[in-house]
């Protein structure tokens, strides 16, 4: 059941962490699954997928552009693939909901769809950039019109796309993803070099669906013209919602916190090479391939966490953790500096502003910076009310915070939670929060 609009949580403070759990599957793996599925030849079966607000809202858009999607069991999907020239206009526009993922990855595939398609989402996602996404789509042939460069898209794409060689300007994974999904509908080959390595799922994925994906240093190249042919995806759990406990368990374990079958893919664990300079206790356990995604059972004991400057090729790799980071930082001794982070500023929320905010109202001493934030270290937090602006990681980063707050924590907006972690109330509880909803 997902929280009304105007949920708040109430977390008392303390408690310890403890137990054995899982967290929902892989968000990003998610929803790259249904699109691909949705552009290969056969149907394609998907487990473990995530059954969140996000990932539907893919799914949705999908079904309006006439692809087949069967529900036969929770967690499993069955996406009938339309095949490369199969999608149909939609009848209206595509509601991407919170998803900037949904709607970046889109514009991609719709760039080689020969008909319009416009795109809206909520308040937050069409305040945020896509002429990021828009400006080497066009290079390639398709016709975008963003409204100052926000949501909403509405794209006008064509069968004839020409490959492009592209230095992207961010490390975004959701660029290098919406420009590779144009790519294997464009004639020539595509080369794209990142300024940094970011999350490789797609590139990782369209080999399990049968396409070539050159990689040479930073520069990945794709032939356009490959099919895709359906496959069986095992979607892990998603790193990112295990950060939650993984952090909480740094602060509070009273014993050992297992978190099974966790995504580890090296471009998403950012955050385990940062929390182990700091004097984290984070073991993982039995890592093992299946399909193109690692993953590993992740052992978590309570440690005395120290300050750090966070290296920044690191940031692309932790990005979405840095809300629950910040918690991490504000119990360590010492002082935290995070840079190169601009990022964060365009995420579902300011996400900087909003931690640095929220870290205020708890007692943190701390400096926002154009692309970070600099912290002092407390140990722990005072309690108060704060804002989550609606932004599902901030709202749940503060509530991890409680496990070493002296007053109860009460967080604002928290309904989107929901876009990425269904069940976040029962887990946190079960591992040992005191967090109710209010
Ligand atoms: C994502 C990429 C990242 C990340 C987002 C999911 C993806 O965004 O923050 O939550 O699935 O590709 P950027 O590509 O904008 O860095």
């Amino acid at each position: 059941m997902s929280a009304p609009p105007a949920a708040r949580y109430r977390v008392a403070p303390g408690g310890s962490i403890a137990g054995t759990l899982s967290v929902p599957g892989d968000k990003s793996i998610s929803h790259r699954a249904l699109m691909l599925g949705a552009l290969a030849q056969g149907v394609t079966h998907i487990s473990g997928f995530l059954a969140a607000e996000d990932c539907l809202a893919t799914a949705r858009a999908l079904e309006g552009l006439g692809v087949r999607i069967e529900w036969p069991a929770p967690g499993e999907v069955r996406v009938h693939g339309a095949g490369v020239r199969g999608l149909t206009a939609a009848q209206a526009p595509l509601d991407l909901g919170n998803a900037g993922t949904a709607m970046r990855l889109m514009m991609g595939l719709l760039a080689a769809e020969p008909f319009e398609s416009t795109l809206i989402g909520d308040a937050s996602l069409m305040r945020r950039p896509m002429e990021r996404v828009a400006v080497p789509l066009r290079l390639m042939g398709a016709q975008i019109l963003t409204q100052d460069g926000r949501p909403p898209v509405q794209v006008r794409g064509t069968h004839a796309l020409q490959a492009i060689e592209y230095a992207l300007p961010v490390a975004s994974a959701q660029v290098k993803s919406a420009i590779l999904l144009a790519a294997l509908r464009a004639r020539g080959c595509t080369r794209l070099t990142e300024p940094a390595p970011s999350r490789d799922h797609t590139e990782r994925m369209l080999r399990s669906f049968g396409v070539q994906v050159q990689q040479a240093g930073a520069t990945i190249g794709l032939q356009g013209g490959q099919p895709l042919h359906a496959a069986a995806l095992e979607v892990p759990a998603d790193f990112s919602s295990a950060a939650f406990f993984v952090v909480a368990a740094c602060l509070a374990a009273s014993e050992p916190l297992l978190i099974r079958n966790v995504g580890i893919n090296p471009t998403r664990t950012g955050l385990l090479e940062i929390l182990k300079a700091m004097g984290a206790d984070i073991r993982v356990h039995a890592p093992a391939v299946q399909g193109a995604e690692p993953r590993a059972d992740l052992e978590v004991r309570s440690s005395a966490l120290r300050g750090i400057e966070v290296p920044e090729a690191l940031v692309p790799l932790a990005i979405d953790e840095f809300p629950v980071f910040f918690v991490a930082a504000a119990c360590a001794s010492g002082e935290t500096l995070v840079r190169g982070a601009q990022e964060l500023r365009v995420k579902e929320s300011d996400r900087l502003a909003a931690m640095a905010a929220g870290l205020t109202v708890l007692g943190i001493e701390n400096r926002l910076l154009p692309d970070g934030l600099w912290l002092r270290g407390a140990g722990g937090f005072s309690g108060g009310t704060l804002d989550s602006h609606g932004d599902h990681r901030i709202a749940m980063a503060f509530a991890v915070a409680a496990l070493r707050a002296r007053a109860p924590i009460e967080i604002l907006d928290v309904a989107n939670v929901a876009t990425s972690f269904p069940g976040f109330l029962g887990t946190a509880q079960a591992a040992g929060l005191q967090i109710s909803l209010a």
